[in-house]
């Protein structure tokens, strides 16, 4: 994409934005010029961090295909949905039940551009812009009241969003604030970017120099310890295998992954509210 070609009003492609540039590292096709340069800064210290992005998708795939499919959820919230690409949340739950509802959330306005043309014909799945540092206004949001029954159980996705909320934000009380609004029988799947601290050293050293060229270049992003991104689930319970590298969460038949750097960087899983 061009500037002068697609830029929609209302996007500043003087800056890189988060969506974007996870939009590029994917193979999307809505970014910009310096959504690629900050991509490429990232890049230079890890060469593999396209491959982070592909591990990103395929977690959502499984993990959506296992709360439709194994849990039986039949609503989804996905909040910092990103923009459109293959195999997005509601094509995989619809796999299972073509009735399921889905809320994409995000506060980007590239993604609600794309997401309200992907979406213009479905009535069980919408987008609304709103801020995760603002779960509130999300939980009373009347798009969500409407498509969302928070009598039954909800799947709450919050893949690779809450490490782009700042330890002074507070993501556990934000995460905290989510949890408590679901019935019982609902999930939490979460991705985040992971400082394997004491179990990979050298990892951990070349993640500390990405998280600074992303807080220079992008704005916030935090790779947390496991033990910081386990609380984020609170007493909800872990289904197998737990908190994990994204590539051994219920991997099936897939092919395992080259254990790369980026390997060791993000870790998800899947938990259940008692
Ligand atoms: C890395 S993308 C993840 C996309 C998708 N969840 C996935 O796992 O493939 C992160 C998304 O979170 C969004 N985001 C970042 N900060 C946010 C905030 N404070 N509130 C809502 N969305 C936010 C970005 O715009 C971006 O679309």
């Amino acid at each position: 994409m061009t500037e002068s070609e697609s830029a929609p009003p209302g996007i500043d492609v003087t800056r890189p934005s988060v969506a974007r540039v996870y939009d590029f590292m994917v193979g999307g096709k809505d970014h910009f010029a310096v959504d690629r340069t900050a991509a490429e800064h990232a890049m230079a210290i890890m060469p593999d961090a396209p491959e982070a992005g592909r591990a990103c998708r395929a977690f959502l795939r499984r993990a959506v295909r296992y709360l439709a499919a194994e849990a039986g959820v039949r609503q989804f919230l996905d909040i910092g949905s990103g923009l459109p690409t293959q195999t997005n949340v509601h094509q995989v739950a619809y796999e299972v039940d073509p009735a399921a509802h889905v809320v994409y959330v995000d506060n980007d306005p590239m993604v609600l551009v794309h997401g309200r043309a992907l979406l213009a014909d479905e009535s069980n799945t919408k987008v609304i812009e709103a801020d995760v540092r603002a779960p509130r206004e999300i939980l009373e949001h009347p798009v969500v009241r409407e498509c969302l029954n928070f009598d039954e159980p909800v799947a709450l996705l919050l893949l690779s969003i809450l490490h782009h909320v700042h330890d002074s934000e507070d993501p556990g009380a934000i995460a905290a604030t989510l949890r408590d609004a679901l019935p019982s029988g609902s999930h939490l799947a979460i991705i985040h970017f992971w400082d394997p601290a004491g179990e990979h050293p050298r990892i951990s050293a070349k993640v500390r120099e990405v998280e600074q060229v992303f807080n220079e270049t992008m704005g916030t992003g935090r790779w947390r310890r496991r033990e910081e991104i386990q609380a984020y689930f609170g007493d909800f319970e872990m289904i197998e295998p737990g908190l994990v590298p994204l590539a051994e969460w219920r991997p099936g038949d897939e092919a395992p992954a080259e254990q790369t750097d980026t390997y060791y960087t993000m870790i998800g899983g899947v938990a259940r509210k008692p």
